[in-house]
């Protein structure tokens, strides 16, 4: 091994001169990170084209002497031929050399190295499978771009030492190449899925149609749909007769799972269940655009981890023109719950196109519910009544949604199976046992992780019965739950509440045809009727208008309209307490659309100035609470907050998180224990500006962004991805009326 300034010159050696190994080889040359290249291959034209074609410097006469003195061996022979290589070379290995290979199956050659080396001969050990590759093949193909943005899976033996991992990491990374680590049996099962079954059903197909006799009818008029399912038949036979051989346990697994799930279609085929095939083609199709959206590289329902939003929102800015935000997140979630349950064809407008409400929409879709859309928020469930849902393939995953969690437990302790629900890191905290506590006084069986935190396992065939239940907190959710529970539960359920809480759960049922009796701040179902499907007419989300309503109330000169917003009057504790605050705020062209009431809404600037929030406006402005922090924050004189600890277990500990965030931009604001005091700086002062986290809490998000229009310097704001929840498209919106607010550059 030779130094260089930076890193070791290695000497390389590669047994098996081809497009994949080769490609490398040269494109290591060309970056200039690896010194001289001895090759070897069975084929001496290939050696000899390797050297006009400057990947080797010299080839050797056997695979002994080509790995004689290396630092790095690479072995890129077809993979049956594998461990012949290793049995020649052995003898001839310098002891500190790194040995790797390419193969795109990876357990044959982890055995055969066990079996061939020692424990201690094998921590040099790095076997890898490049996921890149072209039609073409063989030397001449050689390409040193092959595998820039491509990964590399890596898949460590046990007895692997760390540095030749980093090593053969570094070789890869300094290609291009992005690497991952998993072991080779999860490496052999998820290429015999993802790569290896569809090879083996293409050459079938093609096999098959090409030895039909009306083969040349079918292949004359071959239009697109053949061509695209089939192009992967002209790969190389050699190479996938030695893949399917050295992985035929996977590919077996792979393919009868296949096999069953085409039973099932041929089946749906013959009868002509055309909701059995709705349903296949629908959750395909979604899950294909999926992985286009994960292939283009752009964002879905990713782990936040994946995804490192953050916003700059620059000082000032005035608001003006007319607006309409998205669609009622609590309203969207209830239309698919709900039509899913419902007998006959649902169709939904103005669905929210966010991740909590498409986590909901895809939890159904798992538990056999076939769903069209969403299409510029047109939705269509094709119900399957009160008792059709089958039990998901899978644990639910409900992203950051608490809602979809809280309301789908209760409704999933009445059914036949047992299904888990997990969440993200957010929801992964949040308290359950305001929902289970209940759910098991009715007789549902409901595992929680400690503390009464997610995942939640509920137990299928439990029989419930109905209860009386006052709520301890005034939480919509925990009532939605019960009520949900109630439809399949023995005998008459009432919920007792607090305080008032949004209804959209009662005025969805009564609008699907189910009787809910509602007196005072009791409600109460009895089971055994059904849900007729119906139409929903989603109004726009009065907690994504608030943002914009705070947002025109401080910034000097603004004038909007917010269209088609939803007063439910369990939601406008926001505009009555804006409005005692001293806004400017008018309701027009008030109309009832679907149960809901609906309204536009104008804002313009006003000087606000601080209050009391009186606390039974609380639960009527739950999660407006950020928002309306900012507002206090602008106002002249102090605004006091209380009765309002369920702002500590929403998507972040709002009280702490906003009086932190406020604090930095120079605002004298104090936690309490069940809200908070914030000394408004008034009409004549700015905020400062600074960086503010939003701990992924959507709506922290949003309230910092719009919090700029007030401040003297620019806000950065970490951590916004989840802004997608609830407000796909926030940006833009906010830039078209006016806010400077606009996502960070990312490097
Ligand atoms: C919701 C109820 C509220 C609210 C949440 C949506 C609903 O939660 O904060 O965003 O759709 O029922 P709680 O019931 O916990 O107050």
């Amino acid at each position: 091994m030779t130094d260089s300034n930076q890193h070791p010159l290695y000497s390389v050696s590669i047994i098996g001169l081809g497009l994949i190994g080769g490609s490398w080889v040269k494109a290591l040359r060309e970056r200039g990170v690896i010194g001289r290249v001895v090759g070897f291959d069975r084929n001496q034209d290939s050696m000899q084209q390797a050297v006009q074609l400057g990947v080797i410097d010299e080839y050797a006469a056997s695979a002994q002497a080509a790995v004689s003195d290396a630092d790095i061996v690479i072995i890129s022979v077809p993979i049956l031929a594998c461990r012949d290589i290793l049995l020649e070379i052995k003898g001839s290995l310098p002891l500190s050399a790194i040995v790797t290979d390419v193969g795109s199956v990876k357990g044959n050659v982890a055995r055969d190295i066990q079996e061939i080396f020692t424990e201690s001969e094998s921590s040099n050990f790095v076997l890898g499978h490049p996921i890149a590759g072209s039609e073409r093949s063989g030397i001449k193909a050689v390409d040193s771009t092959l595998y820039e943005n491509h990964t590399v899976i890596l898949t460590p033996l046990e007895s692997t030492s760390l540095e030749a991992v980093q090593v053969v990491k570094y070789l890869w990374q300094s290609v291009g190449a992005k690497v991952e680590e998993m072991g080779a049996m999860h490496h052999d099962e998820v290429l015999a899925a993802t790569s290896h079954l569809p090879h083996l059903l293409a050459y079938s197909l093609v096999d098959t149609l090409a030895h039909s006799h009306e083969n040349k009818e079918i292949f004359n008029y071959a239009a697109g749909g053949f061509r695209d399912f089939t192009r992967i038949a002209a790969s190389s036979p050699k190479m996938w007769h030695d893949i399917f051989t050295a992985n035929k346990h996977a590919v077996l697994d792979a393919l009868d799972m296949f096999n069953t799930d085409l039973a099932v279609l041929r089946e749906a085929v013959a009868s002509s269940d055309g909701n059995a095939m709705m349903g296949i083609f629908t959750r395909a199709k979604v899950a294909r655009d999926h992985f286009s959206k994960i292939l283009a590289r752009r964002a879905y329902v990713e782990p936040m981890k994946d995804k490192q939003v953050n916003f700059i929102a620059n000082p000032g800015g005035k608001l003006s023109g007319s607006l309409r935000v998205p669609g009622d997140k609590s309203i969207s979630h209830r239309s698919i719950m709900l039509g899913s349950l419902a007998e006959g064809t649902t169709e939904v407008t103005g669905f929210l196109e966010g991740e909590d409400s498409l986590a909901t929409l895809q939890a159904f879709r798992d538990m056999g519910v076939v769903i069209e859309g969403p299409h510029r928020g047109r939705v269509t469930i094709h119900g399957v009544g009160l008792h059709g849902l089958q039990a998901p393939p899978n644990t639910l995953y409900l992203g950051n949604s608490g809602t979809s969690m809280r309301l789908l437990s209760g409704l999933l302790a009445g059914q036949s199976f047992s299904v888990e629900l997990t969440g993200d890191e957010s929801l992964s905290g949040r308290p359950m046992n305001r929902v289970a506590d209940p759910l098991r006084e009715m007789g549902a069986v409901i595992e929680t992780a400690e503390q009464g935190r997610p995942p939640m396992v509920i137990k299928g065939g439990k029989k419930l019965n109905g209860i009386n239940y006052a709520l301890p907190m005034a939480s919509a959710q925990v009532k939605s739950c019960v009520l949900l529970a109630g439809l399949y539960a023995q005998g008459e359920t009432v919920v007792t509440e607090p305080a008032p809480t949004r209804d959209h759960t009662e005025r969805m049922l009564k609008g699907f045809g189910y009787d809910v009796n509602v007196n005072g701040n009791k409600v109460s179902l009895m089971p055994g009727g059904k849900l007729t499907a119906t139409s929903i007419d989603v109004p726009s989300d009065i907690s994504s208008a608030a943002f914009f309503m705070v947002a025109a109330s401080i910034a000097p000169d603004s004038d909007i309209t917010l269209e088609h917003v939803g007063l439910n009057p369990t939601r406008v504790g926001v505009i009555n307490i804006l409005k005692l605050m001293g806004a400017n705020i008018d309701v027009l062209n008030e109309r009832e659309v679907g149960g809901e009431p609906v309204a536009d809404i104008r804002i313009q600037s006003a000087e606000l100035k601080g209050i009391d929030i009186p606390e039974d406006q609380v639960p009527l402005a739950i999660d407006e609470f950020p928002a309306i922090f900012i507002a206090a924050a602008c106002a002249e004189g102090t605004t006091i907050l209380t009765g309002a600890e369920e702002l500590r277990v929403k998507e972040s500990d709002r009280i702490q998180v906003m009086v932190d965030g406020l604090q930095i931009l120079g605002v004298n604001a104090k936690a309490t224990e069940d809200g908070a005091i914030i000394e408004g700086f008034g009409a004549q002062d700015l905020m400062g500006g600074g960086e503010v986290v939003s701990h992924g809490d959507h709506r922290i998000a949003m309230s910092f962004a719009i919090a700029s229009l007030r401040a003297n310097q620019s806000i950065k704001i970490l951590d916004c991805a989840n802004v997608s929840t609830s407000f796909p498209g926030f940006v833009e919106l906010a830039q078209n009326c006016g806010m400077h607010v606009k996502l960070e550059a990312r490097s």
